[in-house]
């Protein structure tokens, strides 16, 4: 059995976290392959709302396992106040969570380095959620990082310190006054907890699985257009976020993929800096955000808004070689008059039909407008029963990407959603 995998097509918060909830009945396993705690994946059951940053969103199902592969990074402390959350809940996460020895450890002082780099960079900061995921990745591909495998050998806590020690003169060079210290003592408690739960070696756990027939589901973090390589670089994550990412953050080969699964919002959204298109600065702009209720999902910060980008969601479709696609927030798009999408960029007094190497402020979209169906979408649990404007909607958007809309999903709870 192949396994698929879910992605976001735009700048994250596309709602992944509610679809792999969703669609985890189908499967035996869900599998994080990158990003860490930067993450934020709200799932709505019962109508209480639950934030998982590191713990795949398969966990709320019993018969599910759920594996944090070798391409994550994790903070400790973040770990264990999610598994404390979970335990409350009377989730039982260490029967079904299994963690990569070969997942990269997020140090205090990785998050201290995230913080002076940021205000170092003045004006031009990225807008990082300051969770020490580039110093970690950096620290990875340095080949200087701590792994998770690494708790278990006698000399942890040396190689704890010369790491830690190495950060520290490079803050010194910044000039950064900071104290972990308190950071430091719940990171330990975090090591303890982690030391309770399966570490394994998830690569060969995952073909394993593979090669047992077992349906896996691997859940991407961020999106597309923030993927180290091909996102709006430097505004971008520090990790790759595509589909390839779940082949090299789980050891799984490409021949081995399935059905990709890429999401989007029925609009566009944006948290931290960087260029954004279609992003509005009126009033609409401000309704979406209102009625979206656009704020991150781990951080609060507001989320910029603006229409849906064709030709940026192309460009993810091509990279990820999506074979379904997923519309989430329908509806809230319910009460506006007119809907746009942007169809080209007019860029440097040229139109062009793909994303140019820079964008900041040289790109002017075209939008092509439709109607909107000004309806109460959560009445309706049946494709055939859509507003005739929204079957609009969808089918313009299948035809300009070639890739069929399977899922459209019409508020935060499990049963909005429709599968077409
Ligand atoms: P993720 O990072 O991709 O998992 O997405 P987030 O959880 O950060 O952000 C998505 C937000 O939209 C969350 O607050 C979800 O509860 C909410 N959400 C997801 N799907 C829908 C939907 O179809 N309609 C509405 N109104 N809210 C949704
Ligand atoms: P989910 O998985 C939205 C953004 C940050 C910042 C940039 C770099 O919930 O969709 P980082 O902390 O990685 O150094 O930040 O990326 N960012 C996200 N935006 N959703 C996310 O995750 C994000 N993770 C990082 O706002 O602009
Ligand atoms: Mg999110």
């Amino acid at each position: 059995m192949k396994i698929d995998v879910l992605l976001g097509l735009q700048w994250g918060d596309e709602g992944k976290g509610k679809i792999v909830d969703v669609l985890t009945k189908g499967y035996n396993v869900v599998a994080r392959f990158q990003g860490g705690p930067n993450a934020g994946h709200s799932l709505e059951i019962n109508n209480i709302k639950h934030v998982l940053h590191l713990i795949p969103s398969g966990i709320f199902h019993k018969q599910s396992i759920n594996i944090i592969g070798n391409g994550v990074v994790l903070d400790p402390v973040i770990f264990k106040e999610e598994i404390e959350a979970l335990n409350k809940l009377g989730v039982n996460s260490k029967e079904r969570l299994l963690i990569s020895k070969k997942a990269h450890l997020i140090l205090p002082t990785h998050r201290t380095l995230d913080a002076a780099y940021e205000q170092a960079k003045g004006k031009s900061k990225i807008g990082s959620t300051l969770k020490g995921i580039g110093p970690t990745y950096t620290d990875k591909t340095s080949r200087n990082g701590l792994r998770v495998g690494d708790i278990l050998s006698t000399n942890f806590i040396d190689k704890y310190n010369t790491l830690t020690d190495k950060h520290k003169l490079l803050l010194k060079q910044y000039d950064y006054k900071y104290d972990i210290s308190e950071y430091e003592k719940k990171w330990f408690e975090g090591i303890q907890l982690i030391k309770s739960f399966q570490l394994i070696d998830s690569e060969r756990v995952i073909n394993n699985y593979i090669n047992q027939d077992k349906k896996i589901l691997a859940e991407g973090a961020q999106g597309t257009l923030l993927d180290i390589d091909f996102g709006s670089y430097p505004f971008v994550t520090s990790s790759n976020t595509i589909c390839a990412g779940a082949c090299t953050g789980l050891g799984v080969s490409p021949h081995k993929i399935g059905e990709v699964f890429g999401i989007f919002k029925a609009y566009c959204t944006r948290v931290g800096s960087g260029p954004f298109p279609t992003e509005l600065f009126d009033n609409t702009g401000k309704e979406l955000q209102n009625i979206g209720n656009e704020f991150g999902a781990t951080t609060g910060r507001p989320r910029r808004c603006g229409w849906l980008d064709l030709i940026a969601l192309k460009y993810s479709i091509m990279l990820n070689g999506v074979t379904q696609l997923i519309m989430t927030k329908a509806d809230v798009l319910n009460s506006f008059d007119t809907i746009k999408v942007a169809v080209g960029y007019k860029y440097n007094n040229e139109i062009i039909d793909y994303f140019p190497f820079e964008i900041y402020n040289n790109i002017e979209p075209i939008y092509k407008e439709f109607k909107g169906w000004k309806t109460e979408l959560s009445k309706f649990s049946n494709a055939n029963e859509l507003p005739e404007e929204l079957k609009e909607y969808i089918k313009f958007i299948e035809d300009e990407t070639k890739v069929p809309i399977t899922i459209v999903s019409i508020g935060p709870n499990r049963n909005q959603t429709i599968m077409i």
